[in-house]
């Protein structure tokens, strides 16, 4: 069991929870829910021990998996040890006891060795090896890879090897943020699968509402300044979330209404002969005081991309013959794609066959091998990179506003401004440093730099990761209205459908251009 008792929290000026008082019990999957900034990542980091409240404690079970957000810190390890450390005390034994063997033994070390053996076996450490295989070709990742180091292998599977490894040595919890975000189709079908069968505590953090309506018995959801536990899958709470409100307002109005007819009879009769009759309403009046609502903390952003006057040429870009490869490993080859002005393209296929080389190269943010790019005829193109710090450097010490600043020459504050408040960045917001936005507050800063900038090319790699539904959901309706032109690649089936009317789709036999929607590709 997880608890937390009397939990609270500040950032900065803002309180993101008051006096959480929650338990997470064995055999139960949570989703922790909340849109954007609201905290979710916070309260998990608390929960793991990484951030400290500002008051209160955590109870843990003895052994918790999490998922590491951290790549870098493994990248000279090898796959399997990677997976490995996620039992911390089986992986520190093994490392003393190699260590020990590198030394004469005397007595001391020699019992030592002993302790060492003991808690190697009752860590199952003589099958480590080929449980951490099984978890790493399950989630996808080829066996000549095992033993590859990390910074050797494509960055989507290091993060698959990070979720092998919280998943690793049974923990009686499971702590996941965002597992989803690098992984394919097949592989969200197979972590699925591995969590409904899973017999401990989880909770998981998602944006993903099939998947959370797949894995989850039960709902924590952060709002109000507080963590409310729903059962029932996603959909299910968002019900019950919005009956328990309706309910809350119209007592609020009933109770409204009454306190002014007895209000009426007060100020009529106050200063007359029926005073207790006043006294009584009076009364009555304190006592039907209406709940104050906090405001709940959904909201949708507004975003809209407006191209410049002058729309650019008929063909946007041209790639012919175009070749790419890493090493000895061949990625795209002899690819040509004409995109027209106007077109939106959802570009889609599994993990590591290429869509962001492709992406970044129409983006010119990586060179071809050989073959031809031509950029059309006034095209202004942004780029929306997969990995945000690609564009959004964290390491420099720059505010919102400053970063967007920088994305637009001689651009005038109260546009900047108007854009901040469009995406939710309301009053201080503004002077938040970008090294503490969480994922999805990123996202919407790289669509503010977008929508300052009068693009009508965009390229989008996965820009949906991160953002919460409201969000995916803004992102859909200014994709839809944009009359520039729009490439994205994207996992999201629901947001293809919406917004590609052609498809480019990286398959096992080759990249296949289809005209029409996602739904009709799927078919055919
Ligand atoms: N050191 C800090 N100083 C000020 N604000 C901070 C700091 N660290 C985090 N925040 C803010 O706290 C809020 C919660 O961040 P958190 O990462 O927990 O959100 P989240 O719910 O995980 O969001 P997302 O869905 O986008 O991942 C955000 O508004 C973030 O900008
Ligand atoms: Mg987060």
């Amino acid at each position: 069991m997880i608890t937390l008792t009397n939990i609270s929290k500040k950032v900065g000026s803002r309180l993101l929870f008051e006096n959480i008082n929650v338990s997470f019990n064995p055999g139960k999957h949570y989703g922790l829910t909340g849109p954007n900034g609201s905290g979710k990542s916070t309260l998990m980091k608390i929960m793991m021990g990484k951030e400290e409240a500002n008051e209160g404690t955590v109870s843990l079970p003895r052994k918790v998996g999490f998922l590491e957000q951290n790549i870098e810190k493994f990248k000279d390890q090898d796959v399997i040890s990677t997976v490995i450390m996620g039992n911390r005390r089986l992986w520190e034994a093994l490392q003393e006891r190699d260590s020990l063997y590198t030394q004469e033994i005397n007595d001391a070390m020699g019992i030592r060795l002993g302790e060492l053996e003991e808690i190697i076996a009752e860590e199952n450490g003589y099958s480590a090896e080929s449980e951490a295989e099984e978890l790493l070709t399950g989630m996808g990742i080829a066996s000549s890879l095992h033993s590859k180091k990390m910074h050797e292998i494509p960055s989507d599977s290091q993060f698959r090897a990070l979720l092998c490894q919280a998943l690793f040595g049974e923990p009686d919890a499971l702590l996941l943020d965002e597992p989803t975000n690098h992984l394919d189709m097949e592989s969200i079908g197979w972590l699925e699968q591995f969590l409904v069968n899973y017999k401990g505590v989880l909770i998981v953090i998602s944006h993903d509402r099939h998947f959370l309506n797949t894995v989850t018995t039960h709902i924590a959801d952060i709002d109000y300044e507080t963590v409310i536990i729903y059962t029932g899958n996603y959909d299910q709470m968002v019900i019950a979330k919005t009956s328990v409100r309706t309910r809350a307002e119209e007592e609020n109005k009933s109770k409204d209404k009454k306190i002014s007819q007895l209000q009426e009879f007060v100020s009529r009769f106050g200063a007359g002969t029926r005073a207790s009759q006043v006294q009584s309403r009076i009364r009555e009046i304190n006592r039907l005081q209406p709940l104050e609502l906090k405001k709940s903390n959904i909201q949708r952003p507004y975003i809209r991309f407006y191209p410049p006057e002058k729309p650019s040429g008929q063909m946007v870009i041209q790639a012919e013959s175009v070749s790419k490869s890493y090493g000895s490993h061949s990625v795209i080859s002899n690819f040509s794609l004409e995109i027209l002005r106007g077109e939106k393209i959802g570009v889609i296929g599994n993990n590591g066959r290429g869509k962001s080389t492709l992406l970044k190269m129409l983006a010119a943010a990586l060179k071809q091998d050989s073959g031809k790019l031509e950029l059309g005829h006034q095209v202004q193109l942004g780029y929306f990179p997969q990995n945000h710090s690609d564009i959004i450097d964290k390491k420099k010490n720059l505010t919102i506003f400053d970063w967007l600043k920088t994305q637009k020459e001689g651009v005038y504050d109260q546009d900047v401004r108007s854009v901040l408040g469009k995406m939710l960045f309301g009053g201080d917001d503004a002077f938040k440093p970008v090294a503490h936005l969480s994922g999805g507050e990123t996202a919407r800063l790289i669509f503010a730099g977008m929508m300052l900038c009068n693009y009508n090319f965009l390229i989008l790699d996965e820009p949906n990761n991160h953002l919460d539904l409201e969000a995916v959901a803004a992102l859909s309706w200014a994709l839809e209205d944009f009359k520039g032109t729009v490439i994205m690649a994207s996992h999201d089936r629901v947001l293809l459908d919406e917004v590609a009317t052609k498809i480019v789709a990286f398959e096992e036999d080759g990249i296949h251009i289809f005209k029409g929607p996602l739904e009709e590709y799927l078919t055919s």
